[in-house]
């Protein structure tokens, strides 16, 4: 038997549902805040990924899908979804629109990473992109965005932490605060710090190395090397979250995995889906747009893992509204009764009713077996009788009740029910 690709999963109909209503509140949610959505490529061209989500970071590091195209392009599955996105507004000259320029999208990503619950090699990401602000106010927005979608859903264990990691100018500032700490302890940082060290010692602290994680015990926080600035956005962001009644905490710790942040970073964590607590993150990038060559506009976003949310839904014991049923499953019994089922099961999908029939010649028994199964609220029986007075027996599978319908009112009858 040929298997799924490690770290991969398929979604059968027996979850599919789900999917499909997480997508539906999503777009609903990005509805209320006017965000429109963006649909880019699955693959773009590796410099994309590496010139967006930056050179020293494990994502473009070690994991991803990159490969040459038989034209000879260096060609990689998108990691995330931010780097396309700015690709595609900037290339379509979206940012000369009125700004700012909400968009949002649903797309599947690729990372290979080592497989555990909650992380895989293909998932699925909810993600807004707020382009063109750099107030404190738009930052809150996206926070708020990404809470009332997650509240919609009846997400309950689930805390919101926030930080800021400031400008280009601050950071500088703090990496070589974060060198002079850890000079004289540089040796025994792991190979991979080691390079950090030199080429990007941010990255050092999302290290997972134990040693690593022990040699950063009092490192300096880069909440105290911030500019004046990036202080008061800082507190302005902090100010709406407080008057918008979303409580949070202030962690020094989250600096995130991509290189394209700026100030605000926030993540929702919950420590009820194991070590991949992190179901939503994002923050600001205010060089990101300018990196593709779309001039000097902010930008601000997140993104949701589907695949943890649906871990901590349910975690949470979180019921998902079921789809809706069958409305009726046309029985027929005889050849003459098959036609005449297959003619009312097409007029009632034609006016928008949810009909099927038996395509696998069962008997009358087995015929309402497989309508319990498939849930239908009503069996109509076409026996030799029914046809013969021009009338279908109509059974309300979950009262039992049964009457006599004639076939001209069927569906009269079932859009009254
Ligand atoms: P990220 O933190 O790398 O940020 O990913 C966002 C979310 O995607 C994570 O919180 C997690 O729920 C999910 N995720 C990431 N990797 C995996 C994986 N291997 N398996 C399952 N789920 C995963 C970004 O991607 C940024 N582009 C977010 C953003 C948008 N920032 C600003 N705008």
């Amino acid at each position: 038997m040929i298997t799924v690709p490690k770290g991969t999963k398929d979604t059968l109909p027996k979850d599919s549902y789900k999917w499909q209503y997480i997508e539906n509140t999503a777009r609903k949610t990005a509805a209320l805040f006017d965000a429109k959505e963006i649909r880019t490529p699955t693959f773009e061209h590796t410099e994309v990924f590496v010139r967006g989500v930056g050179e020293t970071t494990d994502v473009v590091n070690k994991e991803m899908y990159t490969f040459l195209d038989k034209g000879g392009r260096s060609i990689t599955l998108k990691p995330e979804g931010t780097a396309g996105t700015i690709r595609a507004f900037v290339e379509s000259g979206l940012y000369a629109s009125a700004l700012p320029v909400k968009l949002y999208y649903i797309t599947d990503c690729f990372r290979y990473e080592r497989p555990q619950a909650g992380r895989l090699r293909q998932f699925r990401q909810f993600g807004v992109e707020f382009l063109g602000s750099d107030s404190c106010g738009i930052d809150a927005e996206v926070i708020l965005l990404a809470k009332s979608f997650l509240d919609g859903l009846g997400v309950k264990n689930l805390k919101l932490h926030i930080n800021s990691i400031g400008c280009k100018d601050c950071r500088k500032k703090y990496q070589q605060a974060l060198r002079d700490f850890l000079a004289e302890k540089k040796d025994k940082l792991c190979d991979k710090c080691k390079e950090r060290y030199d080429t990007n010692p941010l990255r050092i602290l999302d290290c997972k190395d134990e040693d690593c994680k022990k040699l950063l015990k009092g490192a300096p926080v880069i909440l105290d090397y911030i500019c004046d600035d990036c202080k008061a956005h800082f507190d302005g962001v902090k100010e709406l979250l407080r008057a918008a009644g979303v409580e949070f905490t202030v962690d020094t710790g989250i600096v995130r995995g991509l290189d394209y942040y700026t100030k605000t970073v926030f993540e929702f964590v919950s420590d009820n889906i194991g070590a991949q607590g992190t179901v939503c993150g994002g923050g600001r990038y205010d060089g990101l747009v300018s990196e593709f060559g779309g001039g000097d506009i902010p930008g601000v976003g997140f993104a949701v893992g589907i695949e943890r949310l649906l871990l901590l839904l349910e975690n949470d014991g979180v019921e998902i509204p079921e789809p809706e049923r069958l409305t009726v499953y046309v029985a027929p019994i005889g050849e003459a009764g098959r036609e005449k089922a297959f003619k009312i099961v097409s007029e009632l999908r034609k006016s928008g009713i949810a009909a099927d029939t038996d395509y696998m010649e069962r008997g009358i028994k087995a015929q309402f077996k497989y309508a319990d199964k498939i849930n239908a609220k009503f069996v109509g029986v076409l026996g030799d009788s029914e046809a013969e007075r021009g009338v279908i027996k109509l059974k309300d599978m979950s009262s039992g009740e049964e009457k006599d319908v004639p076939i001209s009112a069927i569906l009269n009858e079932l859009k009254k029910l």
